[in-house]
């Protein structure tokens, strides 16, 4: 196994080059987004190249208005309240709760029940390691994760694992990014109670087979979780698919609001799930010793939900679906191509990951030689070109890869060739900078 992942030399083999021209014919449809103007935030700052969707994408106006418009017209406790003001929140939480469920593959009606509202994909991959773990977790047991997780799906398992006195087993790559079937045939066994991958990884880009690994883990009657933070935002998802049994993602990532995440579960792990958070409107009925807990999912809400948030979810999903996951992809595979392209260019700039630019979803890393990330990030910025650096919170990658941080470009499909234009010019200046 490939202890190393890095690009060798940061330069195109002749068949990646001829590879990556082709792709780049469709260049000129990138030269100006289209969809810049759909986002306040983008069109209010036209010289911003903003380069870090998988922190957080921005929003568009569609999004901002539905906010807006909650709390205009039906602002209002879900749930709690007879009058209209509140039954036309509750109906707004009911309908995002059925939007979701489609948009994962799910029927509308009958799934949306298993659709759980948290804060984000940490929240709902806390919610599974605290809740699922205990009842199915003993001494000797396993956990099986990659080694590539962003730590929301490591941390979690690395407290449930010495709770209950089991061990975290890795899986890894290998030198093209790829966790393949013989590692996961080796890893995944009888001992292994619970699988837990990232779909896309926030640093390299890769997609792992999570439906292989969810078909290897029910083999050994593990349960499968899926991360889907960077994966929902890019391509559709399709948990019926996957095979999977649980699957979380954040909307701020899907161009809906910060705060507000998703956890989809299969009906009848969650219905035997203890609670994760206590409290109003996730019980049946309290006396003063006991409590017993409402159906799923409300057994997994409780407190008063950020139903704007969720309102305004389902308007990012409208407008995903009304721009259409075939229009994103290309524009971001023509976009990372380019990127790449660019970087492997510039002979002081070493790229991370598979030299494939499919295999890079929306995520572009990279090292300029002798740099520290974080003042190659910092005189980017002084040219307005906003990039993400550090340790990404995926430290055993970073180990894994031997290094101690990287950067890293990201894309949307709302992102243009004047961005990368950007991006390559800023680079040249901070290199400019240390070496005249
Ligand atoms: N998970 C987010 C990222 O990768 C914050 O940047």
């Amino acid at each position: 196994m490939a202890k190393r992942i890095l690009h060798g030399e940061g330069m195109l083999t002749e068949a990646g080059r001829a590879e990556w021209e082709s792709r780049n014919t469709r260049a000129s449809a990138l030269a100006a987004s289209p969809y810049k103007k759909d986002f306040p935030l983008l069109s209010r700052n036209p010289d911003l190249a903003f380069l870090d969707s998988a922190a957080t994408a921005q929003r568009p106006k569609a999004v901002l208005e539905a906010q807006k418009r909650f709390y205009e017209k039906m602002n209002a406790n879900a749930l709690r309240g007879l009058y209209r003001l509140s039954v036309d929140a509750t109906e707004a939480i009911n309908a995002a709760r059925g939007h979701v469920a489609r948009f994962i593959g799910l029927d509308e009606r009958d799934d949306r029940r298993d659709i759980v509202f948290c804060r984000n994909t940490s929240e709902a991959l806390n919610l599974v390691a605290h809740s699922l773990a205990p009842t199915v977790l003993g001494p000797g047991d396993e956990v099986c994760i990659t080694v590539m997780e962003h730590h929301s799906n490591l941390i979690p398992w690395q407290q449930a694992c010495r709770a209950a006195g089991a061990t975290l087993v890795y899986l890894y790559p290998d030198g093209n990014g790829v966790i393949g079937e013989d590692e996961m045939r080796a890893k995944i066994g009888p001992r292994t109670k619970i699988v837990s991958a990232v779909h896309v990884s926030n640093v390299l880009g890769v997609a792992n087979d999570v439906k292989l690994m969810a078909h290897i883990a029910h083999e050994n009657g593990a349960v499968m979780v899926v991360d889907a933070a960077q994966s929902v935002p890019h391509f559709p998802v399709d948990v019926s698919d996957l095979g999977c049994d649980f699957l979380a993602f954040s909307g701020h990532k899907v161009f809906g609001p910060m705060g507000v995440g998703v956890l989809w579960g299969r009906h009848e792990l969650l219905d035997a799930m203890p609670p994760f958070l206590t409290g109003g409107e996730m019980i049946e009925s309290v006396t003063e010793q006991d409590a017993t807990w409402a159906p799923v999912p409300e057994k997994f809400e409780a407190g008063t939900q950020d139903a704007a948030g969720i309102y305004a979810l389902d308007a990012a999903l409208t407008y995903v679906e009304e721009v259409g996951f075939d229009a994103m992809q290309a524009r971001e595979q023509a976009l990372v191509a380019q990127c790449m392209r660019r970087l492997s260019g510039l002979d002081f700039v070493r790229i991370i990951g598979p030299d494939d630019p499919a295999a890079h979803h929306g995520v572009v890393s990279f090292n300029v030689c002798g740099i520290h990330p974080h003042d190659v990030a910092s005189i980017l910025d002084m040219d307005n070109v906003a990039i993400r650096a550090g340790h990404h919170c995926a430290q055993p990658l970073l180990a894994h890869l031997g290094i101690d941080s990287c950067c890293r470009a990201s894309f949307a499909f709302y992102n243009d060739s004047g961005d990368i234009d950007r991006l390559i010019e800023g680079l040249e200046h901070v290199w400019s900078m240390f070496h005249g």
